[in-house]
């Protein structure tokens, strides 16, 4: 099975953000973090900034979404022609009807998870979903630990989404390395961020390509 390794810029050279792009062409998508200082205690950048990364990146965005009132916010990355928006459970009032818009405006609707949240509520809306994401660390900050314990999680997800015959894909973000990455595909991932572990490698061809087989060797 394929593995998506989407590298997040999170980790890249922010004044240099056209060169970092160029090393990642062979990465499925981009990993976009946008975050609000509100949402979580840290800040990256909005519209305008993601508008230029779309027009320099060899691969699509996966937008990432880290900000309080997705409902108002989000259709706008939509706009802009991000592949992929998602945004968190915890902070969307309407999250059927935004990932609705999202579609009808031609974007990917994504949801995440941050590590504390349960994920049964969510089961019965797959459907409206093109992909959920299970944060593998609290969201604010790239190089934290892999949280394991969110893997249950994820399993259920993935038996969900297996028996629904729906193709949702199940993303982990968070502490991805080449350990880490077997865990997250055992338990059903099928899509990976990873800042660390291929912005701060000395070739990230080679580490996304890596990370790559050793996942599709644990897909099921
Ligand atoms: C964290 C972000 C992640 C982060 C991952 O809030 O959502 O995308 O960049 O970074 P690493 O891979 O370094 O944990
Ligand atoms: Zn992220």
């Amino acid at each position: 099975m394929p593995a998506r390794i989407n590298p997040s810029i999170l980790a890249a050279d922010f004044v240099n953000m056209e060169r970092e792009l160029g090393r990642i062409g062979t990465a499925d998508l981009v990993h976009v973090d946008v975050m609000d200082n509100h949402f979580v205690p840290n800040l990256t950048f909005g519209p305008q900034m993601v508008e230029r990364i779309q027009a320099v990146s060899p691969v699509p965005l996966d937008v990432h979404l880290m900000i309080a009132d997705p409902d108002r916010w989000a259709p706008a990355y939509a706009e802009l022609g991000a592949f992929s928006v998602t945004f968190h459970a915890e902070a969307a009032g309407e999250p059927v009807t935004l990932a609705r818009t999202l579609r009808s405006m031609g974007a990917r609707a994504g949801i995440a998870l941050k590590p504390g949240t349960g994920v049964d509520s969510y089961l019965d809306l797959l459907p409206e979903f093109d992909q959920v994401l299970v944060m593998t660390v609290e969201p604010g900050f790239g190089g934290q630990s892999f949280i394991t314990e969110t893997m249950p999680k994820l399993r259920r997800l993935h038996e969900a989404v297996k028996a629904s015959g729906l193709d949702v894909w199940l993303q982990v973000d968070g502490g991805i390395t080449e350990e880490t990455i077997v865990t997250a595909a055992e338990a059903g991932a099928n899509t990976f961020v990873a800042g660390s572990s291929v912005f701060k490698a000395e070739d990230p061809a080679a580490a996304i390509r890596l990370l790559r087989e050793t996942a599709a060797r644990h897909i099921h």
